[in-house]
C-alpha cells in the first residue's frame, strides 16, 4: 500500500515553480515536502545578485519545515527546468548541498521524486542519491 501520494506531492512541486526567483539562471525548481504528519511544506529556489545567497528549491522547504519545529520526514518531490517550459520537463535532480541536508534530517526509507511530469518520475532513496553520507551520528553517535 502506497502511504504516500505521490501524484499530489509531484503536482505540488511542479505548481512551486512558478513562485521561483530565478533572474539569473532561468531555471525554475519547486520542491514539495512530505512530512511524517502529512503536511506538504513547499519550497522554490530564491537566487541572489551576489550568486552564492542562492537557496534551493528543497533547502527552502526543508528550512520552512524545520523553522516551524518539524524534522520528521517521509520524501520530497522535486521539478526543474526552463523559464517558460510547464510540460515534459527535463530530469532534475537535488544538488550536493541539498542532498547534505536532507542527510541531517532523514532516515534511509527517505525517498526522494525527481518529476519531469506528474506520470514521469524518477524514485530514489536518500542511502542511493548520497552513499556514506557524512550526518549526525558521526558527531552524535
Ligand atoms: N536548483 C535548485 O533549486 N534545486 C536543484 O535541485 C538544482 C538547482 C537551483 C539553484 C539555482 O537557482 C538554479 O537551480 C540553477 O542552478
Amino acid at each position: 500500500m502506497e502511504d504516500i501520494n505521490v501524484r499530489e506531492l509531484i503536482e505540488t512541486a511542479l505548481n512551486m515553480r512558478r513562485m521561483s526567483y530565478t533572474p539569473y539562471s532561468h531555471w525554475n525548481v519547486g520542491a514539495a515536502l512530505l512530512a511524517a504528519d502529512g503536511t506538504i511544506y513547499t519550497g522554490c529556489n530564491i537566487e541572489n545578485a551576489a550568486f552564492t545567497p542562492t537557496n534551493c528549491a528543497e533547502r527552502t522547504a526543508f528550512f520552512k519545515a524545520v523553522s516551524e519545529g518539524v524534522k520528521d520526514f517521509k520524501a520530497i518531490a522535486v521539478a526543474g527546468g526552463p523559464d517558460g517550459q510547464w510540460d515534459d520537463l527535463p530530469f532534475c535532480s537535488p544538488c550536493g548541498v541539498c542532498r547534505q541536508v536532507m542527510s541531517e534530517f532523514c532516515k534511509d526509507d527517505f525517498r526522494i521524486f525527481c518529476a519531469q511530469s506528474v506520470d514521469k518520475y524518477t524514485e530514489y532513496t536518500l542511502p542511493e542519491i548520497i552513499p556514506d553520507r557524512f550526518g549526525p551520528k558521526d558527531l552524535l553517535g
